[in-house]
């Protein structure tokens, strides 16, 4: 693995899944990484990805130092080829490649900036620290993904999970009042297809993901339908994909409560967090018995020491 960006950049997952299930139950193994430094670079805020990714680094033996870059740094220039007389300071060529002369891994935080759907889709900030950095790069999720949510959220439900069949797993968009990015349920949507699970996507009309992440899961717009035996229900919302960036729907009957849950097979319900109490979940779910979003959030530690070990051996 020469980065660690979406799935694809993963080359045996069950091994990686494996190392990180390891580490949660051992994580001081032989610290490998002893003497390694490890950036991680915030242009978004952060609790989970970047408590996690720290405390991760410091399993391994390595040196986390973390830059809220939006605040702290230079204001950073993305586009080539132009006169930079405007109120940016630092071209991404001499940061990233500055990064790139003091650290072994730098991760990156990049969201969306929900305006333009081309721009954000192509992914033009990571790819800048990809190009220009000339180390390993690790997303602390991007504009379109968040693989180190997606390998701890299957990391969870394989833990959840002791039976042979495989569980039927339910993501579902709930309401929000901000237009949030698709990153999280793209991601989530492609991880579970890689680990080949039985995936179905329910929600509002007009909030289709983007095929190219959806491929061929069953999208049904029947919150009620598509809950029906569901094993494990991901609770997320995200903005319109179409109409893109958009808030269409508020519609406050998709926030998941114990109702919800009542047609289920007595399904685990997720969350990635932060979550909006009594707006994406009701408390009578997140504080219930099927509640597993804080295991989530503790295996953001191991997944992220899975994919550090991997980059730093
Ligand atoms: N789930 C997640 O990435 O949380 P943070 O945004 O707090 O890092």
């Amino acid at each position: 693995m020469k980065h660690f960006t979406s799935i694809s950049d993963v080359n045996d997952l069950d091994a990686l899944l494996n190392k990180a299930i390891a580490f949660k139950k051992n994580a001081f193994q032989p610290k490998i990484a002893s003497g390694k430094k490890v950036g991680l670079i915030f242009l978004n805020p952060s609790l989970r990805t970047r408590l996690s990714s720290q405390i991760a680094a410091q399993n391994l033996g390595a040196e986390a130092i973390v830059l809220d870059i939006g605040k702290d740094g230079w204001a950073l220039e993305f586009e080539d080829g132009i006169a930079m007389n405007g109120d940016k300071a630092e071209h991404i060529r001499e940061a990233a490649g500055v990064m790139g002369r003091y650290f072994d891994v730098l991760g990156i935080r990049t969201f969306p900036e929900l305006k333009d759907r081309d721009a954000d889709y192509t992914e033009k900030l990571l790819n800048a620290f990809l190009d220009h950095s000339g180390i390993p790069i690790v997303s602390l999720e991007s504009a379109t993904r968040h693989p180190l949510q997606s390998l701890a959220d299957l990391m969870t439900i394989k833990e959840n999970w002791p039976e042979t069949r495989k569980p039927k797993v339910v993501l579902t968009w709930a309401p929000h009042i901000k237009a949030l990015p698709q990153a999280v349920a793209n991601s989530f949507t492609e991880w579970m297809i890689a680990a080949d699970m039985d995936l179905t996507i329910t929600n509002p009309i007009g909030y289709d993901l983007a095929s190219e992440f959806r491929k061929d899961v069953p999208v049904v717009h029947d919150q009620k339908a598509a809950l029906e035996g569901a094993d494990f229900v991901y609770v997320k919302n995200w903005s319109s994909y179409d109409h893109y960036g958009q808030v269409l729907s508020q519609d406050e009957t998709w926030s998941i409560g114990n109702q919800h849950l009542e047609v289920t097979n007595d399904a685990k319900v997720m969350h990635c967090l932060p979550v909006r109490r009594g707006l994406v979940i009701q408390d009578e779910a997140l504080d219930g018995p099927n509640a597993i979003h804080l295991d989530q959030a503790e295996n953001r530690v191991y997944a992220a020491q899975a994919v550090f070990n991997e980059l730093l051996k």
